[in-house]
């Protein structure tokens, strides 16, 4: 679609004129520059996500969402507008926080807070599916109903094993409310290590995430679920490359050499001793704190499961996180040293040697989700395109893959 006129990159800029999801994006956010015009004036954070499916044959869009999310410098309110579609609407519905139209708990979470505990600082919202906020020393997350209590559980069961391990440690958790759909916990001093992550100390922070994600794996949480079966993952990881060649035609002919290599070489049965306590979503900004002194963030989806998937999507996800890792700012070797600090300090605490060659399947796998994400939630600029099919080339050769 053409480009807003104020400030803000056209979201799903990067599809080609005249592709069928630019003309219905483009059709979808016509309101934008009226949206943008009545947010807070400065920086908006713009959120998206595009899926779809195969329909009688062909990929057609059926759900998206472009969310404006801005702040004012003055006051820190936050703001934001967020256009939601899916197939069959005519249009978008535009929706303003604090409705949305899945979290229909905000408003009362929200307001719950608007009697007497002081500001909220708005840490993430995620249009749909999530709002994280601070306010007076904690933090609180309101979920969808349908995963609350679940997200509450792994949470609860992580905390428990935590206690009985001095190496790892997790936010306190304070209580969970049906009424607000949330959960709230301590709220954790100090930095993101992806944020500290840079120059002579980017490799000492990466070994020091090795190690806590070591630790971590350590846990004794019986109270965890199961995580999805490598089966299950495999298929949704094949239907969104597919989906995102087709909105990407760019990255088509990488994406699909890995998926066809993947099926050829996909992971063997796991070793009963690699069957740990996954965090599910390690990333160098779910580690806060400083130096020596970590916290571990955000168990929602820690389950039972393959460490190296976890240590696989841990590595996969760095150009994403890791402001000093991002595509356009650094290359190889720089992110190479990175990823072989982080094994480092995984390997040290673990007390032997990854198994490099189960590492690298897996490492396919996950740089192949990332790629994929990387167009359907609109994360697409020239250097993420090109460092992107490097990564998944890269993958490919280290599995041994033709070109
Ligand atoms: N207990 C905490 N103490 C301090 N900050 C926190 C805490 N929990 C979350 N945060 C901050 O809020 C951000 C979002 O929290 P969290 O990761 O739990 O939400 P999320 O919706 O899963 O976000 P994402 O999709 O980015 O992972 C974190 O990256 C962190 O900066
Ligand atoms: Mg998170």
């Amino acid at each position: 679609m053409t480009a807003p006129s104020v400030g803000v990159r056209a979201p799903f800029g990067f599809l080609d004129a005249g592709h069928p999801a630019d003309t219905l994006v483009g059709r979808l956010l016509g309101a934008l520059p009226e949206r943008i015009a009545d947010l807070p004036q400065g920086r908006v954070r713009v959120v998206s996500e595009l899926r779809g499916g195969l329909r009688d044959g062909r990929w057609a869009p059926d759900r998206f969402y472009c969310s404006l999310q801005a702040r004012d410098a003055a006051t820190g309110t936050f703001d934001a507008w967020t256009a939601h579609w899916s197939a069959g609407a005519a249009d978008a519905t535009w929706s303003r926080v604090p409705d949305d139209p899945k979290l229909p708990a905000l408003a009362t979470a929200l307001a719950g807070s608007a009697t007497g505990a002081g500001p909220v600082e708005v840490l993430r919202y995620v249009p749909l599916r999530r709002f994280t906020y601070r306010q007076h020393g904690r933090v609180v997350k309101v979920k969808r109903r349908s995963r609350l209590e679940d997200s509450w559980r792994r949470a609860r069961a992580v905390e428990a094993a935590a206690q009985w391990d001095r190496r790892v440690r997790v936010p306190e958790l304070l209580g969970v409310d049906p009424g607000s759909a949330s959960y709230t916990q301590a709220d954790v001093p100090g930095a993101e290590l992806a944020d500290l992550a840079h120059g002579d100390q980017l490799a000492p922070m990466l070994a020091e995430a090795g190690a806590v994600h070591a630790a971590f794996h350590a846990l004794d949480a019986t109270g965890v679920p199961d995580g999805p079966a490598p089966a299950a993952v495999r298929a949704t990881t094949e239907r969104s490359a597919a989906w995102a060649a087709w909105l990407l035609p760019d990255l088509a002919g990488v994406l699909a050499r890995a998926v066809a290599r993947l099926a050829a070489v996909a992971p063997g049965p796991v070793d009963a001793r690699d069957v740990v306590t996954c965090h599910g979503d390690l990333v160098p900004s779910h580690l806060l704190g400083g130096p020596g002194e970590w916290t571990v963030i955000d168990h929602d989806l820690a389950h039972r499961g393959d460490r190296y998937r976890d240590l696989a999507m841990f590595v996969a996800g760095l150009a994403f996180d890791v402001p000093a890792l991002a595509d356009g700012v650094s290359a190889d070797p720089t992110h190479a040293r990175a990823v072989e600090a982080y094994l480092g300090g995984y390997e040290e605490v673990l007390g032997r040697r990854l198994d490099r060659d189960r590492l690298a399947r897996h490492l396919l796998a996950a740089h192949l989700h990332h790629a994929a994400l990387l167009a359907t939630k609109d994360r697409v600029h020239p250097a993420a395109v090109g460092a992107t099919a490097s990564r998944l080339e890269a993958a490919l050769d280290a599995v041994g893959g033709r070109r």
